[in-house]
């Protein structure tokens, strides 16, 4: 993208108006492919959702006259992934519709916290609050942003597997005068990434866990994206990782 914004400079600093027209028509198609993608892609999904329920009715009652208890667990479980890949995919690609409000982030990551606390006691995890943001409001829709939130979390969970410990910290910050926003640092005790995985973290499909659509961080970049945000990791081998979401804060 940066490089045909600079052929586009070079082009006009010639006086070389067709090259540019010609540059700007090739990022518009390009623009165009890609809606169209997200719009197949959703379609596709939907579909996908809606046969599903079908075949689960289905299933669920030849499950119940067959006695092959192994089986119908795989198929149980195999369908239900099936289910929540064509969710995520739905989430990823359809049109979003947001509901903008003003958000108290720390409301909303303790009821994240509070879904998967039972989880994170079972597996001997501490969960760490340092809420340090006041004000912690920003304009942003509140189901997302817990959406990204459980990602992130979940993420730390499965990272530390058992025994360790998830820190949630809270700050405000300033990159410019007048510009203020608020970052939210989900820290783990698990075993870090890898160099080579660092930069393909946020493709879709990108996972390394057997059960993993590798969604989640997708999704998760996209809602911090919309809300004029991103998200950023640092991570040490044996030592763990840190996923920092940095949005716009509402003073
Ligand atoms: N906190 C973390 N520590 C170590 N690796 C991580 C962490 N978070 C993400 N990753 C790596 O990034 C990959 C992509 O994460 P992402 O959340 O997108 O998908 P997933 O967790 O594999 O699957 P899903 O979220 O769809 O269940 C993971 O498979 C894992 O390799
Ligand atoms: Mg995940």
């Amino acid at each position: 993208m940066s490089a045909s914004l600079s052929e586009k400079t070079d082009a006009s600093a010639t006086g070389n108006t067709s090259a540019v027209n010609h540059d700007l028509q090739e990022n518009l198609r390009r623009l165009d492919r890609l809606a169209n993608l997200g719009l197949v892609s959703a379609s596709i999904a939907h579909e996908i959702k809606n046969g599903l329920v079908a075949i689960k009715t289905y299933v669920e009652l030849l499950l119940e006259k067959d006695g092959d208890t192994e089986m119908t667990e795989i198929v149980r479980r195999e369908l239900k992934r099936i289910d929540s890949l064509a969710t995520q995919m739905l989430r990823l690609s359809a049109p979003k519709s947001t509901m903008l409000t003003t958000v108290q982030i720390h409301e909303v990551l303790d009821h994240s916290l509070r879904l998967l606390e039972h989880q994170m006691n079972g597996k001997m995890i501490m969960l760490k609050r340092d809420y340090r943001a006041t004000p912690d409001t920003v304009r942003g829709d509140e189901s997302q942003l817990q959406q990204a939130f459980m990602n992130l979390v979940l993420n730390g969970v499965e990272a530390i597997g058992s025994n360790g410990e998830l820190t949630v910290r809270t700050e405000l910050f300033s990159d410019a005068p007048g510009r203020n926003g608020l970052k939210i640092f989900f820290q783990d005790t698990g075993p870090g990434i890898a160099v080579e995985n660092l930069s393909r973290l946020f493709e879709p499909f990108f996972t390394t866990k057997k059960n993993g659509t590798g969604l989640g961080l997708a999704i998760s970049q996209r809602v911090a994206e919309d809300h004029c945000g991103k998200i950023e990791v640092v991570s040490e081998l044996g030592r763990g990782s840190t996923f920092i979401v940095s949005l716009a804060a509402e003073l």
